[in-house]
């Protein structure tokens, strides 16, 4: 038979909803002997059964849930190359070989694609997966497989070296899954621009996957036009902005090996050393320099790290946020557009307008919104899982 977890009394309702975390608090009788990963049957207080879960005895969130409803599934092989299938194709990605392929891709998004802890994404044919949680750890043989049957002949990289395993309790690690170790920087096309991506060290699998979109809308509006790229990583946004004819660009990270990788990006493009300049350093320092220099810019993307990671971040993430828009709003030349980002979940859509309100209002200059924006499509999020929603941005145009 299998583990079955009880809930208390009430805790059933955001399971029914769909939302696939079930935090310590809300069980009242545990799965005895159940080990880390296994799938577990969860019922409501009253013994309904509302789906199957994986068990993660070390964390907060004691179990997520690979399937909602009274028919429990059997997690396996199958099972992966069913949702990793389905997935890919909400992408317009059919399964098969990859060899040709040039672009890139997040083909797994974890909880939104309802297989919790597990993303996997392309770059090219390379694929790089992300074990997150107990549940695709414990799976990981039939993960490999599935991905094997699906994608034939791609070598698997995997990246599991995100601080959220060490909540479960598990190690970090990195290395090939299937076939050769990926060369130190990968070759990929976004919207017929080259990109290098280092999938062994960069950020996330090595690439701000979930940008795409506002890179080429950024680019838009940078013909002709200066642009400042704030919290750089490798440059995509300056790439896309020098291909639409910006007059220069200006990288800024406090990482030296993103901004490494951003002039390859950009040289790679075809685009000569005069038209960008690199800035390693931090932002909050640098941006006063400018003001206090009186630096301006036409254009200035701010798209920088989760600065909230918890509730009690929250109050100086939202003044760290402030300072950095109110620089922004303060560089930015007449008839100039600010777009700036967020990516902490703790932040909502709502949260973030008031901070970049305030920041427009303490700046003094008169602003209007002129664009939301979001991720990329292929990082979807389920309606029963808010938290999917990470990535927000604002346009703003400057007089
Ligand atoms: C969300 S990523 C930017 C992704 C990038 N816009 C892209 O499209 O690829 C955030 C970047 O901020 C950089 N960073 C973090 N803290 C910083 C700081 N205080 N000053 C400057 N850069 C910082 C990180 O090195 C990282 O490259």
């Amino acid at each position: 038979m299998s583990h079955r977890m009880f809930l208390k009394e009430g805790r059933e309702r955001s399971v029914e909803l769909r939302h696939p975390w079930i935090f310590s608090g809300a069980v009242a009788k545990a799965p005895q002997g159940a080990e880390p990963g296994e799938t577990v049957e969860i019922l409501a207080a009253d013994g309904a059964p509302l789906g199957s879960a994986a068990y993660s005895p070390a964390s907060q969130i004691v179990a997520r849930m690979w399937s909602f409803g009274p028919t429990p599934v059997e997690v396996g092989q199958d099972f992966f190359r069913g949702r990793i299938a389905a997935a890919a194709r909400a992408r317009g990605v059919e399964p098969g070989t990859l060899a040709d392929s040039k672009t890139a891709c997040r083909l797994v998004n974890a909880e939104s694609d309802r297989l919790p802890g597990l993303v996997v994404d392309h770059y090219g044919p390379q694929l790089v997966c992300q074990l997150l949680s107990a549940g695709p750890e414990r799976h990981k043989d039939a993960i490999l497989a599935a991905l094997r049957e699906l994608f034939p002949g791609s070598p698997v990289f995997e990246r599991s070296d995100v601080k959220a395993r060490a909540k479960e309790g598990l190690p970090t690690r990195v290395g090939p899954l299937e076939g050769l170790e990926p060369a130190d920087r990968v070759e990929i096309e976004e919207d017929g621009l080259k990109f290098l991506v280092d999938v062994k060290r960069g950020h996330k699998t090595g690439f701000y996957l979930d940008q795409r979109q506002n890179r080429a809308r950024v680019a838009k509006a940078c013909v002709g036009r200066e642009m400042l790229n704030c919290f750089s990583y490798t440059g995509g946004f300056a790439v896309h902005a020098l291909a639409a004819g910006a007059s220069k660009v200006v990288n800024l990270d406090a990482s030296a090996d993103a901004l490494a990788i951003a002039a390859s990006n950009i040289q790679l493009n075809g685009h000569p050393d005069s038209s960008f300049e690199n800035l390693e350093g931090d932002a909050f320092e640098l941006l006063r320099r400018f003001r206090d220099s009186r630096r301006s810019f036409d254009v200035i993307v701010l798209d920088p790290p989760k600065f909230a990671e918890t509730q009690g971040h929250l109050q100086r993430a939202a003044r760290a946020y402030k300072d950095i828009n109110l620089l922004a709003f303060k560089l930015l030349r007449p008839g100039g557009r600010l777009f700036t980002f967020s990516c902490s979940g703790l932040v909502d859509e709502a949260l973030f307008g008031k901070i970049v309100a305030g920041a427009a209002f303490d700046s003094g200059r008169d602003v209007l919104v002129t664009g939301t924006l979001s991720q990329a499509p292929d990082h979807p999020w389920a309606p029963g899982f808010p938290e999917g929603r990470y990535l927000k941005g604002l346009e703003c145009f400057v007089e």
